[in-house]
């Protein structure tokens, strides 16, 4: 066994788009357990939007990852020692032991996966925080019905792929929007999407011509100049899932107007009747995981849900992976193999 633990610490606060130096890899002795503690290694960890956010001190719903400190991540893995009687060494389990290779975690704070389900790295996006973001936001929210119009932007990224599918699942016509070419075909062949819209072209005549009956369901990821061209083309009763907005992630507030991305009249919310409303997963999504993975796992197995991931390859790679993410380098759901 690797005698020594890798972190990845936050070593400053941004200001505008994170760069490698804000962040610090540092190697470490590897904890000890204590009673009803679990000593894991991590094989895979999630790389999220989110993560912006943690790194930044401005007021939000989550507390800010503290300077010098390790960065809060999810990872899948697998436990090495344990002094509780739910776990064994070779369990394979999902917790949020951050960006370093080992972690002791309470055990309550892990959760045993099923890899004849899906593949390890899947419980990071398709069965992790990622999906379950989509099942939450679909069933609380966009309440899509058969022969209703969902548009989705990201389409390619790790809540997108899902959201569109899911909807597929339920009868709808599913619209993705994507950056560029290899992200729509890749959205419309793979994942059977009914149409892409290339964001980097004009969306305007793209969205007349594939809703040709409006938007009844709009699931927002990004913001900007996407939602600008979205936002007109609702029917009335529409809904918004407002779940991010990533293209401001970098803007610092209080930034200057021209830096800022455009945003949509909101004046047709009233006269259309609109519903938008934005949530957080973690709010309540934790506790209906079981129903989450009810609904997937028979999808997963008929083939009706498909995935891709990006993988980088090394702990020591997550920084620059990360800072391309909030670029829109990946192309799905973006991991780091530990190894
Ligand atoms: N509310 C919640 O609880 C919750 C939970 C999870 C995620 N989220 C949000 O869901 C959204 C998608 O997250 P994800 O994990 O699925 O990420 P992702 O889609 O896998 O990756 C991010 C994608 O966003 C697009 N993008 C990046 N920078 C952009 C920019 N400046 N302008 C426009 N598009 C940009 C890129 O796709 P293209 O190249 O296709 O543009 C990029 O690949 C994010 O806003 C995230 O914060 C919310």
């Amino acid at each position: 066994m690797t005698d020594k633990n890798l972190q990845v610490l936050l070593r400053r606060r941004p200001q505008g788009a994170p760069v490698p130096e804000d962040f610090e890899v540092v190697e470490t002795a590897i904890p000890t357990p204590g009673p009803g503690q679990v000593l894991v290694r991590a094989h895979f960890l999630s790389l999220d939007p989110y993560m912006r956010g943690r790194m930044s001190d401005a007021k939000s719903y989550a507390k800010p990852v503290a300077l010098g400190a390790v960065m809060e991540g999810a990872t899948v893995g697998e436990v090495v020692t344990s002094n509780d009687p739910s776990f064994k060494p070779g369990d394979v389990v999902m917790g949020g032991q951050g960006w370093q290779r080992f972690c002791v975690m309470d055990a309550a704070r892990l959760r045993k996966v099923d890899t004849s389900v899906a593949p390890l790295s899947a419980y990071l996006g398709l069965l992790g925080m990622p999906g379950l973001t989509a099942w939450v936001g679909l069933e609380d929210i966009g309440t899509p019905k058969a022969g209703e119009t969902v548009v989705v932007s990201a389409a390619s990224g790790a809540v997108g792929q899902v959201v569109g599918q899911l909807a597929k699942a339920r009868g709808c016509r599913v619209v993705g929007i994507a950056g560029g070419a290899a992200k729509c075909d890749f959205v419309v062949k793979e994942l059977g999407f009914d149409a892409c819209l290339d964001h980097r072209q004009p969306l305007d005549p793209q969205l007349d011509a594939a809703c040709p009956d409006g938007i009844d369901v709009y699931w927002e990821n990004v913001g900007g100049h996407v939602q600008e061209a979205v936002f007109p083309r609702f029917n009335d009763f529409g809904r918004m899932v407002m779940c991010g907005m990533i293209a401001q992630y970098n803007i610092a507030p209080g930034a200057d107007a021209a830096g800022a991305p455009p945003g949509p009249n909101l004046g047709p919310v009233v006269r259309k009747r609109l519903r938008i409303q934005g949530f957080i997963v973690s709010d309540t999504g934790w506790g209906r995981y079981d129903a989450f993975l009810a609904e997937m796992t028979p999808l997963i197995a008929e083939r009706r849900m498909r995935w891709r991931e990006d993988v980088a390859d090394g702990l020591a790679a997550a920084p620059r992976a990360f800072i391309g993410l909030l670029q829109g380098e990946n192309f799905g759901k973006l991991v780091v193999r530990i190894g």
